[in-house]
């Protein structure tokens, strides 16, 4: 009998939601409650993210807001997890006086007894990475939704020079196929209708002689009416096998996230992504002429170290060329210990942020454009809520990943539908619920 009640505030990834839902699981094993208010939490968790200083920056002036709620309540314990506690270690601790305990991403199994003994006085740190830590046992709290995320592989083997990941996240290990198809097998039972399958480098999956390809399709084979998706893939393991796979099972959503990070092939073998744009780009034609209506986003990265006007503007011409549907934009943020660090950083931070700026225009307009092309079209959307904007609205996507905002009608979340786009922005498509016909076939189908 606890009584306590736990309070967890996630930053980065979905790797990071997903983590925090391992946490949950263990904490509420061990007799605590949850909270969503952070005062009326006895135990105030942030996990964190490393990625950019600004991601740590963001964090760390969210610990001084902390500093509020702990001198209403002194016994409040305050802990500290993810990547930046992996990556600060007792610096955290030391600078941070506020912090009681600090876990890294492969010892959360230790955070019961480091709060415990945190209520007795006692400061705690758990950092040690793990070469087999998976977490492939624990069934991760999550309240009921439509979507789930769940975590395949930890780890990234890779070095891109720019990324802490492989520091602050240790070596790759897999889950078993087994344990992830129960774990889906049970979200279907709970009623969730989407699965996304998540690593730092999902292609790198393997179960003895099974890789990725084999865990997807193992998934998509649990439900037909259960859509799954995955995240991220590294253009150097994207298999023939993986991408018929996809095209070959229509509940394998037809949208691929394939970080390009640079147009430059000179930048890009600085950044050791073991690529050439030649080579993406026979990846890309690959995956378009085999998966019907495809969409692809990327990630980009702008300023880093050398990067001439020349190399940016062959990024520019790689987004172009591949006119993605999306993209995560950045600014490179030197980060400690990590290869490219010690190259400098030698792009002046306004060079950076013009060049930010045009790539993101630039993506903007080409996203509008493919929106733009939707209008008039039919789409199949799963309900997964109300719209951000309006009560009366409700959102969903489409397998290609793209937000539709509908009124409300005579459906219900997790359903199904048909929508006529009639407007389009650079994020979003609006549309009208078309023949009910569609929801209901599927509704009765899935109930039956
Ligand atoms: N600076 C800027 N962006 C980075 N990313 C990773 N490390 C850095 C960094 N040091 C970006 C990459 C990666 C995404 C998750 O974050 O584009 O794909
Ligand atoms: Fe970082 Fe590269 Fe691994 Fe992605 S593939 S997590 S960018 S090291």
């Amino acid at each position: 009998m606890k009584n306590k009640k736990v309070y967890i505030e996630t930053y980065g990834c979905q790797m990071n939601l997903a983590d925090s839902e391992v946490v949950g699981s263990l904490l509420h094993d061990d007799g605590y409650e949850f909270t969503k208010s952070l005062g009326d939490a006895d135990i105030a968790l942030v996990n964190t993210c490393s990625i950019r200083d600004h991601a740590e920056q963001r964090v760390i002036s969210r610990l001084g807001e902390f500093k509020r709620y702990k001198s209403g309540n002194p016994e409040m314990v305050i802990g500290v997890l993810g990547c930046m506690a992996e990556r600060l270690r007792t610096k955290l601790l030391d600078q941070l006086k506020l912090v009681d305990i600090v876990v890294g991403p492969d010892e959360y199994r230790k955070l019961p007894g480091l709060i415990e003994s945190a209520f007795e006085g006692e400061k705690g740190i758990a950092v040690k990475l793990s070469k087999v830590e998976n977490y492939d046992d624990i069934i991760p709290l999550r309240t009921d939704g439509v979507s789930a995320w769940v975590s395949v592989m930890r780890g990234c083997d890779k070095f891109c020079t720019f990324c802490v990941v492989p520091y602050t996240r240790g070596r790759e290990r897999s889950r078993t196929l087994h344990g992830v198809v129960q774990e889906v097998e049970q979200l279907v039972q709970r009623g969730f209708r989407e699965v996304t399958l998540l690593g730092q480098n999902v292609n790198s999956y393997r179960d003895d002689e099974l890789d990725f390809a084999d865990l997807l399709m193992s998934v998509a084979h649990i439900d037909p009416k259960l859509r799954v998706r995955f995240t991220t893939s590294h253009p150097q393991d994207m298999s023939d096998k993986l991408i018929e796979a996809i095209a070959g099972h229509e509940n394998i959503c037809a949208y691929i996230h394939l970080p390009v990070q640079s147009g430059s092939d000179r930048i890009l073998d600085l950044m050791n992504r073991t690529y050439t744009i030649d080579h993406y780009m026979k990846l890309v034609e690959k995956i378009t002429s085999t998966i019907p209506g495809v969409a692809l986003s990327t990630d980009i990265i702008a300023g880093f170290p050398t990067e001439t006007d020349e190399d940016h503007q062959a990024t520019l011409d790689v987004i172009r060329e591949v006119r993605y549907d999306g993209a995560f934009m950045f600014k490179y943020s030197p980060r400690e210990n990590t290869k490219a660090w010690n190259m400098g950083d030698d792009v002046p931070d306004e060079v950076k942020s013009q060049r930010l700026t045009e790539i993101i225009n630039l993506q903007r307009s080409i996203s509008l454009e493919i929106n733009k092309e939707m209008i008039g079209t039919t789409v199949e959307v799963l309900v997964e809520g109300t719209s951000k904007k309006s009560d009366t609205e409700f959102m969903g996507r489409t397998d290609t990943n793209k937000t539709v905002v509908f009124p409300e009608g005579d459906y219900k979340i997790g359903d199904y539908i048909t929508v006529k786009i009639h407007e389009a922005n650079a994020a979003t498509l609006f549309g009208h619920v078309v023949t009910p016909q569609g929801w209901v076939d599927v509704r009765i189908a899935v109930e039956a």
